[in-house]
C-alpha cells in the first residue's frame, strides 16, 4: 500500500510545441482548440491574478495591527519567498507544460498521495481565493455604487441585509453581522463563471482590459500620492512590540504572512501552460515577469500609503481609499481607486476561476476525481463541468463566509503547494537529470531549500485556528482520496 501511495507518474520529455499546434492529451487536443496565449497574455494573466484584495484590502489591517510602516519590509520578505518559489514554478512549467500546475509537478516527483495533498491544497488557493476576493470586490462595489449615487444627488444605500456574510470572525470570536448573505459577491462569481465557461481566449482578452485599468489606477496612486507623503509617518519604521504579533519583528513576520496573499496568483500562469503558444519560452516569462512587476508595485504602494497617513489609521476595509481621504485635491483619485479596485479584484476572481477547473481537469484525467470533471465542452473547449462546480462552490463560500477567515486559509494552502514544488525541483533533478529543462533554477540547491524554508516559515506565522482548519481540510481530502481516487487512479490500473 505504501508503495502505491508513492507511485510516481512518469514524465516524458515534452516535445517542442509551436503556436497553433494542439497538444496530445490536452484540453485543446481533445476539444480541437489551438494554443492561443502569447507571452504578453501570460504576463497580463499573472498581473491579473496577483494584484487584488491583498493590496486593496489586506494591507491596511496588516500595517495597522502588525507591521506599521515596516509593512514595506513584510512585502519584501513575502516577495522573496515567492521569488524562490516562482523560479521553481518556472522550471517545472517550461519542462512539463500541463494544466495541473503544482499538482502535476508533484505527481511526477513525490508520488500520488503527496500530489493529491497538493491538488487538494490548491483548491484552498484557487477556489477559496476566488471567494475571498469576491467578498473584497463586494465591499468596494457597494461603496462605489453608493458614491456614484451620492454624486448624482440620490440618497441611496445598499441594503445591509444583502451586503455581507451572516457572521464575521474577529479576535478569536464569531460575531453576527445582521446580514443574510453577500449578494454582490454571488453575482460576480456567477458572471465570471459564465465567462470561464465560454472560453479561455475571451477570458484572457477580458483580463487584459481589466489589467490595463487597474495598472493605470495604481500608477496614478503612486505618482500623485507620492507628492503627499510625509516621511514623519514612517517613524518609527518598526513600532515597538506590544505583545504577541502586534508590531516589532514578530509583527513584521506576521505582516509578511498576511500580505503573502497579495502575491498569490503568479503560479496561476502555469495552469494555462497547455494553452500557451510557446510554453517552453513563455512560461518563465509569464511567471517571473508578472512577479517582478507586482513586487515593485507593492513596495511602492505600501510606502505611499504609510507615508500619506499614520499607519494606525489604515486598518479599514478599503485602506487605499482611506489614505486618500485627508486630501481633497485627490478626491478624483479616490473614485478612480474604487473603480480600479473593482476592476482589479474582478480579474483575480477571473484567473482563479480559470485555474481551478483546469486543476480538477488534470486530476480527473488521472482518475483521482470523477470523470465528469475531465470533460471538455464540445464547442467551447473549456472544462465546462468543472467550471460549473467551481462557480457553485465559490458562490456559496462568498455568500456565507467573511474575507479574513478565507484569506489566511488561502495563503496556507498556497504556501504548502509552493514548498512542495520547491522540493520537487530538487527531486526531479536527481531522479530525471536527463529531462530537457528549457529554464533552470539558478543555484538550485540553495534556492529550493530557501524557498521551502521561507514558505514553511510563513505558514508558521498563521494563527492556530488556521492550523486547525487546515488539518480538518486535509482530513476531508484524504477521506475522498481513499474513498475514490486511490481506487480509480489510472496510473495504478
Ligand atoms: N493575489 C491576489 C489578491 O491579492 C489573490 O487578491
Amino acid at each position: 500500500m505504501f508503495k502505491n501511495l508513492l507511485i510516481v507518474k512518469p514524465v516524458t520529455p515534452s516535445p517542442h510545441v509551436d503556436a497553433g499546434e494542439p497538444v496530445e492529451g490536452s484540453l485543446q487536443g481533445e476539444a480541437g482548440l489551438k494554443r492561443v496565449l502569447s507571452a504578453r497574455h501570460l504576463v497580463l494573466l499573472g498581473i491579473g491574478a496577483i494584484i487584488g484584495a491583498g493590496i486593496f484590502v489586506m494591507t491596511g489591517q496588516a500595517a495597522a495591527n502588525h507591521a506599521g510602516p515596516a509593512i514595506m519590509l513584510s512585502f519584501v520578505l513575502a516577495g522573496l519567498a515567492c521569488a524562490f518559489a516562482g523560479l521553481c514554478y518556472a522550471e517545472f512549467a517550461a519542462m512539463i507544460p500541463v494544466s495541473g500546475s503544482a499538482y502535476s509537478y508533484t505527481y511526477a516527483t513525490l508520488g500520488e498521495a503527496v500530489a493529491w495533498f497538493v491538488g487538494w491544497s490548491l483548491v484552498l488557493e484557487y477556489l477559496f481565493a476566488a471567494s475571498a476576493v469576491a467578498v473584497g470586490w463586494s465591499a468596494y462595489t457597494i461603496s462605489l455604487m453608493e458614491n456614484l449615487a451620492g454624486m448624482a444627488g440620490i440618497d441611496w444605500t445598499f441594503p445591509s441585509v444583502l451586503a455581507s456574510a451572516p457572521f464575521t470572525y474577529a479576535n478569536g470570536k464569531i460575531v453576527a453581522t445582521g446580514s443574510l448573505f453577500n449578494l454582490p459577491a454571488v453575482l460576480i462569481v456567477g458572471a465570471v463563471g459564465v465567462l470561464c465557461y465560454i472560453g479561455i481566449r475571451q477570458s484572457a482578452t477580458a483580463n487584459a482590459i481589466i489589467v490595463a485599468v487597474k495598472m493605470a489606477v495604481i500608477l496614478a496612486l503612486i505618482g500623485f500620492g507620492a507628492q503627499y507623503v510625509n516621511p514623519d509617518n514612517w517613524v518609527p519604521f518598526i513600532p515597538e512590540n506590544e505583545g504577541g504579533d502586534r508590531f516589532g519583528i514578530e509583527g513584521v513576520l506576521r505582516g509578511a504572512s498576511i500580505v503573502f496573499f497579495a502575491y498569490i496568483g503568479f503560479d496561476a500562469v502555469s495552469t494555462a501552460a497547455q494553452e500557451a503558444k510557446n510554453p517552453q519560452r513563455d512560461m518563465p516569462i509569464g511567471i517571473l515577469g508578472s512577479l517582478v512587476v507586482c513586487t515593485l508595485i507593492y513596495i511602492l504602494v505600501s510606502a505611499v500609503l504609510t507615508g500619506m497617513m499614520p499607519y494606525t489609521e489604515l486598518g479599514t476595509a478599503k485602506p487605499v481609499a482611506t489614505a486618500l481621504e485627508p486630501y481633497p485635491a485627490l478626491s478624483w483619485l479616490k473614485l478612480a481607486v474604487e473603480v480600479g479596485a473593482v476592476a482589479g479584484l474582478s480579474s483575480v476572481i477571473l484567473v482563479m476561476m480559470m485555474g481551478q477547473p483546469r486543476i480538477f481537469f488534470a486530476m480527473s484525467r488521472d482518475g483521482l476525481l470523477p470523470k465528469a470533471l475531465g470533460a471538455a465542452h464540445p464547442r467551447f473547449g473549456t472544462p465546462h463541468k468543472a467550471t460549473v462546480l467551481v462557480a457553485l462552490v465559490a458562490a456559496f463560500l462568498a455568500a456565507f463566509f467573511p474575507l479574513g477567515l478565507l484569506g489566511d486559509l488561502v495563503s496556507m494552502g498556497t504556501l504548502l503547494a509552493f514548498a512542495t514544488v520547491c522540493i520537487g525541483v530538487l527531486v526531479l533533478r536527481r531522479t530525471r537529470p536527463d529531462l530537457q529543462r528549457p529554464f533552470r533554477v539558478p543555484f538550485a540547491p540553495v534556492v529550493c531549500v530557501l524557498g521551502t524554508l521561507s514558505c514553511l516559515a510563513l505558514v508558521f506565522f498563521m494563527g492556530w485556528y488556521n492550523w486547525a482548519l487546515l488539518a480538518a481540510w486535509t482530513f476531508v481530502g484524504f477521506c475522498i482520496y481513499f474513498g475514490y481516487g486511490y481506487r480509480h487512479s489510472k496510473l495504478r490500473q
